[in-house]
């Protein structure tokens, strides 16, 4: 059987993670898909770098749009972050026809309802589970493992690189700004890394999986949002003489009014297993009204963890494009048609 042809955009901490888990499980993954996967073209802005990760056997480019406009591949695998051209490469790729992958939360939360309407049009599946918390499949979990739920709230600890910050600070007395810049060297933080400390990272992956946890379009901007900015060394420090760890929390609820979203720090008694979740790693707790509530712990950020959630997807592609289009499991978080402005 022919092998399964991807184009990857952005060859960055993820990027080059996504290319050496491909390449070095390829047989495991091959085997899961049901056909091989042949990373076909990459591009980078500078095809130059000396990038993390074995290019042998791809084509590499500086120009993203030859990647989507390229009639052999399949899937485009979008790496690039933000949601300028990133954008407009996916808009492309859908509409000629590509499915797309991506890790792009601030894509997904700012512009996923017309990118799924637009998707839902050319039948082709976007698929995000990167964009969520790192390598915790907590997309798959939500729409798979607790589809038999009606999800009554969930909560976590959703961004990388603010844990990271608020456990150095606490176990080690560091300040604030050394750990966010060891964060950005280790590749946890945005590009921007604002996005991370303001709590604006952490309110689009809340949007994204309010979505699909109440059925309601993407709302990113009904979400409170406040960062650890202003946590300060003495703050972290009286908070654990009290008992309590400070924890930036994502909080999504249905109430009598509507679903209620909200990212900000928070003081969590030490004992609580959420208090313990450390460095890099999320946790996020799902609360269904036939299971009860359920934990998903795993890192958070980094090159492969984030990677093996973009294989994921590649993978159930992969499988989709082998069985009948109506038995495909969907990739939307709600019906395009039923886009509307949902009180919250
Ligand atoms: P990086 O900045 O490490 O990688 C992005 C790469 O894309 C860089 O090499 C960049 O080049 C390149 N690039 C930028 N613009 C273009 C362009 N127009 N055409 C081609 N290449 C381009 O980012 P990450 O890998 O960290 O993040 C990628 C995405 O994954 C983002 O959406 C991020 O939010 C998401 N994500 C990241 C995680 C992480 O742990 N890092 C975890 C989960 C999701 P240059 O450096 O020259 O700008
Ligand atoms: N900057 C993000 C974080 C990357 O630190 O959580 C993972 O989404």
């Amino acid at each position: 059987m022919q092998s399964v042809k991807i184009g990857i955009l952005g060859l960055g901490t993820v990027g080059s993670g996504t290319v050496s888990v491909l390449k070095r499980n390829a047989r495991e993954i091959s085997r899961r898909a049901g056909r091989d996967i042949e990373i076909f073209t990459a591009a980078d802005r500078d095809t130059d770098k000396n990038f993390d990760c074995d290019l042998t056997g791809v084509a590499l480019t500086d120009d993203a749009f030859s990647v989507v406009n390229n009639p052999e591949v399949q899937i485009v695998v979008e790496l690039i972050g933000g949601t300028g051209v990133a954008r407009d490469l996916v808009m492309q790729a859908i509409d000629n026809g590509k499915h797309v992958v991506t890790a792009n939360k601030a894509l997904i939360a700012m512009h996923g309802n017309e990118l799924f309407a637009n998707a839902q049009e050319k039948g082709v599946t976007i698929a995000f589970e990167a964009a969520v918390a790192g390598g915790i499949p907590i997309i798959k979990a939500m729409r798979e493992g607790l589809a038999g739920n009606r999800i009554e709230w969930l909560a976590g600890i959703i961004n990388g690189t603010g844990n990271y910050i608020l456990t150095e600070m606490r176990d080690k007395g560091r300040n604030f700004s050394d750990v966010l810049v060891e964060a950005q060297a280790l590749g946890y933080a945005e590009a921007d890394p604002t996005f991370d400390v303001e709590g604006i990272d952490a309110a689009h992956k809340l949007t994204i999986m309010a979505s699909i946890a109440f059925g309601i379009p993407l709302q990113f901007y009904k979400c409170y949002t406040e960062g650890i900015s202003k946590i300060a060394q003495e703050d972290v420090q009286y908070a654990a003489e009290l008992g309590y760890r400070i924890k930036h929390l994502g909080i999504a609820k249905r109430t009598a009014s509507g679903v209620e979203l909200r990212v900000h720090p928070t003081l969590i008694p030490h004992r609580r297993l959420i208090a313990n979740v450390n460095g890099v790693m999320n946790a996020v707790v799902v609360k269904g009204d036939a299971v009860g509530p359920t934990l998903y712990y795993g890192a958070g950020a980094g090159s492969e963890p984030t990677a093996s959630a973009v294989v994921a997807d590649i993978v159930d592609i992969v499988r989709a494009l082998t069985s009948d289009p109506e038995n495909r499991v969907p990739h939307l978080a709600f019906q395009p048609d039923a886009i509307k402005d949902t009180p919250i």
